[in-house]
Formats: structure tokens, sequence, C-alpha cells
């Protein structure tokens, strides 16, 4: 493997970009969605049964994903986004400031400012790209009242220096794992940890209902908070309402793809990690490409696999070694162009960039990586990352 690196790195062949042979001739799927028979079939019976809103189904998946996940209580909601707001209203004031990584989905981040909150920005760590927990030590002040950690790409953060920091200085903590779903710590799962956990079921995460998400705590007073607020504050009672709430609920037909869903996610959750080590193992010896750096103690479950050019390593930027690899038949995206600190939409809540995250914003890709990718094509795909390095190297 490393043989067949070296020899691009010597001697690169032509780039299909520029007339040469593509690595395939049929470009590979970047991710795989599809619908099963039982996938289908799970839909149709909810659709039979007339019971259309948040009901049986609902409460199974809830029932299978805290035990999945280790924790006490979970809610379905409409999506990720939702099940952000549901654990950040009860957790949060407004006017509190919320430790949060720049580098992370906006989400994370955009419903701490939704929450009447300010988001301190934290800088992410140059190898795993995950929160940089010191980092953010320095950022807090007497109105810091919480940290939101995102497990970014699927790969858990360095949870014992979280849960250390939140010790020190009384923080609540919400943990963003809409991308991390069955990830371990420590061999403990994610639910275990924090005062909630938020997750999303977007068509694209490793268990994709179309929209969705869901909360777990294992707190027994903001499990029943959560609850309330996600169904307009009411009560027991029919019409009766406590409190302000929204409506949140996920509805019973998307339930029902989540269950027959999570009834592969584990082995289609296996099949990532050995892609990961594959590329890890194939990759790592492809000089100005950075592999992943997983967490000490982190299992995480690749939702996204993500390699970076190192800065100057390149004749070439980013967006045109992802166009080359385009060429060869390797769809890429990219997590994130942007740190969220030079997002439009924070402007105004920006006094500084931490660094470390505005410059992998420049380097970073995602390499295709789902269940259906055969061993060959990942060695292919390993080979096209070769190939195009060999071309562009500085
Ligand atoms: C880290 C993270 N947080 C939150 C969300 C929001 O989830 P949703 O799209 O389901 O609202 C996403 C979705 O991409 C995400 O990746």
């Amino acid at each position: 493997m490393a043989q067949s690196t070296a020899q691009h790195a010597a001697r690169p062949q032509a780039l299909a970009l520029n007339g040469g042979d593509p690595v395939f001739k049929t470009p590979v799927p970047f991710m795989s969605l599809a619908l099963t028979p039982e996938d289908k079939a799970a839909a149709m019976g909810v659709l039979d049964s007339g019971m259309l809103r948040q009901g049986p189904k609902c409460a199974e998946l809830e029932k299978r994903f805290s035990m999945a996940t280790g924790a006490k209580h979970a809610h379905t909601c409409a999506n990720g986004t939702c099940a952000l707001q549901l654990a950040y209203e009860p957790l949060l004031q407004p006017g509190d400031e919320v430790l949060v990584c720049a580098w992370t989905y906006i989400a994370t981040a955009s419903m701490i400012v939704a929450r009447g909150c300010k988001p301190v920005w934290a800088d992410c760590l140059p190898d795993t790209y995950q929160i940089d927990v010191a980092d953010a030590e320095k950022r807090i002040t007497p109105k810091t009242m919480a940290i939101a950690a995102t497990h970014v790409y699927g790969m858990p953060v360095d949870i014992d220096a979280v849960e250390a920091l939140a010790k020190k200085h009384n923080l609540k903590i919400i943990y963003d794992a809409a991308q991390a779903h069955l990830a371990t710590y420590k061999g403990k799962g994610l639910g275990e940890f924090g005062d909630a956990v938020t997750y999303s079921f977007y068509a694209t995460k490793n268990l994709g209902t179309g929209e969705g998400g869901m909360i777990t705590t294992n707190d027994d007073d903001l499990s029943f908070k959560i609850q309330r607020l996600r169904s307009h504050g009411e009560s027991d009672t029919k019409y009766l309402h406590e409190s302000i709430g929204y409506n949140y609920r996920m509805n019973d037909i998307t339930a029902a793809i989540g269950c027959s869903r999570m009834d592969r996610l584990g082995e289609q959750t296996d099949r990532r990690r050995e892609i990961a080590a594959r590329y890890n193992e194939r990759i790592a010896d492809v000089q100005g490409v950075a592999t992943p750096v997983t967490t000490p103690g982190a299992e995480p479950v690749w939702h996204l696999y993500t390699l970076r050019l190192e800065e100057g390593a390149m004749s070439c930027d980013r967006d045109a070694f992802c166009a080359a690899l385009k060429a060869e038949g390797v769809p890429t995206a990219v997590h994130y162009p942007l740190s969220l600190t030079e997002q439009p939409a924070f402007k105004g809540f920006v006094t500084d960039h931490p660094p470390v995250a505005r410059s992998i914003a420049k380097g970073v890709f995602s390499l295709p990586i789902h269940h259906d990718l055969s061993d060959e094509q990942v060695d292919k795909i390993a080979d096209a990352v070769a190939k195009v390095a060999g071309a562009y190297r500085a």
C-alpha cells in the first residue's frame, strides 16, 4: 500500500482533469441514502394504521435510542435544531455566555443566539478538530454558564476535559451529537455524559429519517421540562397549558423509518469504522494530506471522513484539489468552508477569530464514507487521493 502511494508520488499519472484516465470511470457515490423494503414497509404500516401523529413508533424509537446511547430519557423531536432549542431553553437564561467551538455546524451556535445568549468562541484542536477545552477555559467570565460541545464528524470530544472544566466553573454541559449516533467514550454511550445530548436524523446522518431529532438526558426534571416544551407546555390535562412551548414533535411515519433503520445502524457503523481504518492506513503515507486523529478514549462513528491539505503542501488550493478528485470519479464535500466566527450571521458576536478553526477551513475536505462502499472502492479512492496529491505536491 505504502509502495503504491510512493509510486504515485514519484511518478504521478496524468490527471483525469488533464485528459488522463480517471481512477473511476463511473463516479463512486458520496453517500448511501436509499430506503430498504423494510424501511418502506415500516412507513406503510403507519400509513395503514392512520396513526400519523406522535404515537407508539415515537415511543419505540425513544426507548431504543435511550438504551443504545446509555441515557435514562430520550425525547423525539422535529429535527436536530429543535433538539438544541429544547435542551438550551430550560438550561440557559437570556444573557448567559455559552462556550462553543468555532468549528461546528451553525445550529449549535445559532440556537444559543436564539435563546438570547452570547456564544463565546473557543478554538478547535489542530489534530482532532474538536473543541480545545484549554482555550475555552481562557474565555470564561462570571457570565459563562454553559458549554455546548459538538462531537464534530462523529468523533467524540475530550469528554473528561469538558467535564473537568464544567465541574471547576459550575457550567451546564450540552453535547451536540447530531453527527455521532452510537459513538462511545471510554466504553460508555454518549448519553451517559452531560446535562443533555442532542441528535439530528436529517436525511444524510448515520441514522437518517428525512428530518428528525432526539434529546437525551439523565435528569428527571429536565426530561419533564423538555417534554412539556416540545408540545406547547401542555399538561396531562388536554388544552391546559402550564407554560409557553412549541410544536416540535416528531410523527410516527418518521419514527417508524427511524426504528427500521436502527436495526441496521450497529452493523453500518462497524462498516464505517472499517472503512475509516482502511483509509487511514492507505492515506497515512501521502505527504501533505493529514488523516483524521481520534480523541484518546473515543470510538468515533465516522459520520464524515475528513482529510486536510496541510498548509503550503500543495501547489493548488483545496477547491482545485477536490475538482481533480471529482474528475477521477471521487466526489468530495467541504465541512466546513468557513469557521463560525467568519459567518456573516454571527457578525456582532465576534471579537476575534480562533486561528486553528480559521486555518483548517481552507484545507479540509470529506471523502465518501458509507456502508455500501466495497474495499475495492475504498482502495481506489485512496489511490485517487495519492494520485492527485502526487500531481500537485508543492
Ligand atoms: C452538528 C450539528 N448540529 C445540529 C444540526 C442540526 O440538525 P437538523 O438539520 O436536523 O436541524 C446538524 C445538522 O446538520 C449538525 O450537523
